[in-house]
């Protein structure tokens, strides 16, 4: 893929420290993806307000994840590396898209209902019009590409409607984006519990790889992750009998661009231990790496904010002008 005048625009949400699967799912990505595309990664501050924490909390982890966006290889000069709360134009068309987003629609949502189900005592009602904040996010940009883990898929999918909708009725305003998502490394799953998905906001910290863990805390997580019983030295992917091996080597092909079946052939006779004791050994050269180069970073958090002031008055000269496309298309004055 190679066309700089293509959009992508992706962000995270600072709700927490970053984990080995947001940097499979989407970072590496970014990363390749920014010499080859006019690149847009923002860091969704709003989102992460819909979840109660301490104003100092979180700063700090804006903070902490744009010296981590800078640790991991963006480069906020050929990319636009933004926040979005200094984007005004992202709430703005946010109420806008409300206008256009059916109740019915926003109740499907799988992520807004697994919060709602799970007993979550703070149901507030940005928790659920948050895809219509994160469709604003995208189409704001005229967007081309949006690369996302399999999680945030149905929400992209009603950015998509919603874009089109619109366009029904006032011409081609937004462009419809598509999804961009890794083959394997989609969905990292949880290390004790590979039922679901490895999460930043998980209370068992044992089920996710930290960015920022130590050494000896990935290599001790890795170790106690589930495999199986039945078939000990078998190395290879099922997702219906092997969900703990198979999401191993997801990771493992998520971080070394071998392909599972290249994988089970390297590992094919060997033990469960040496293929974690590999898993470890690659986690933690990344780490090692991308840690050093994260305190640098954090200690100056003077540049870090100009960074995303730099960032966030760059995006906003091209968020002004769809606003105000959008704007005019429904007769606002
Ligand atoms: P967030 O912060 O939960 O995750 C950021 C990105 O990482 C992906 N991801 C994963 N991929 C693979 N395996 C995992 N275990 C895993 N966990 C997370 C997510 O799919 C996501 O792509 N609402 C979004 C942030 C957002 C956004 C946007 C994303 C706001 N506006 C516009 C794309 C476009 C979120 O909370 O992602």
């Amino acid at each position: 893929m190679n066309d700089i005048n293509k959009v992508l625009f992706s962000a995270i949400q600072p709700s927490g420290q970053l984990t080995i699967g947001n940097y499979i799912g989407v970072m590496r990505q970014w990363i390749k993806m920014q010499d080859t595309h006019t690149c847009l990664y923002c860091i969704a501050d709003l989102h992460a307000i819909t979840t109660r924490r301490s104003p100092k909390e979180l700063r700090r982890d804006v903070l902490d994840t744009i010296a981590l966006y800078l640790a991991c290889g963006f480069d906020p000069y050929k990319s636009i590396i933004f926040l979005q709360s200094q984007v005004h134009q992202h709430s703005q068309l946010c109420w806008l898209l409300t206008c256009y987003t059916y109740y019915g629609e926003l109740s499907r949502m799988t992520q807004f209902k697994d919060k709602y189900f799970q007993g979550n005592k703070n149901v507030n009602s940005g928790l659920f019009n948050y895809p219509i904040l994160m469709a604003s996010d995208i189409l704001l940009y005229k967007t081309d590409i949006v690369p996302i883990g399999k999680d945030q898929s149905q929400h992209l999918e009603l950015t998509r409607n919603i874009a089109r909708r619109f366009n029904s009725y006032y011409g081609n305003i937004f462009t419809v984006p598509v999804r961009y998502m890794v083959k394997h490394g989609s969905n990292i799953l949880s290390l004790l519990n590979p039922c679901k998905k490895m999460s930043k906001s998980d209370s068992n910290k044992n089920n996710v790889i930290f960015l920022l863990d130590s050494i000896n805390s990935v290599s001790k997580k890795i170790q106690s992750a589930v495999t199986d019983s039945n078939n000990p030295h078998s190395i290879h992917y099922d997702m219906t009998n092997k969900k703990g091996i198979s999401n191993l080597l997801n990771v493992l092909s998520g971080l070394t661009d071998k392909t599972i079946s290249d994988l089970e052939i390297e590992y094919s006779g060997k033990s469960y231990r040496q293929f974690k004791s590999d898993i470890i050994e690659i986690i933690s050269d990344i780490l090692i790496r991308l840690q050093s180069s994260y305190f640098y970073y954090r200690q100056n958090e003077e540049y870090l904010e100009n960074i995303l002031y730099y960032g966030s008055s760059r995006a906003c000269l091209r968020a002004d002008k769809l606003l105000n496309k959008v704007k005019k298309a429904i007769g606002l004055i």
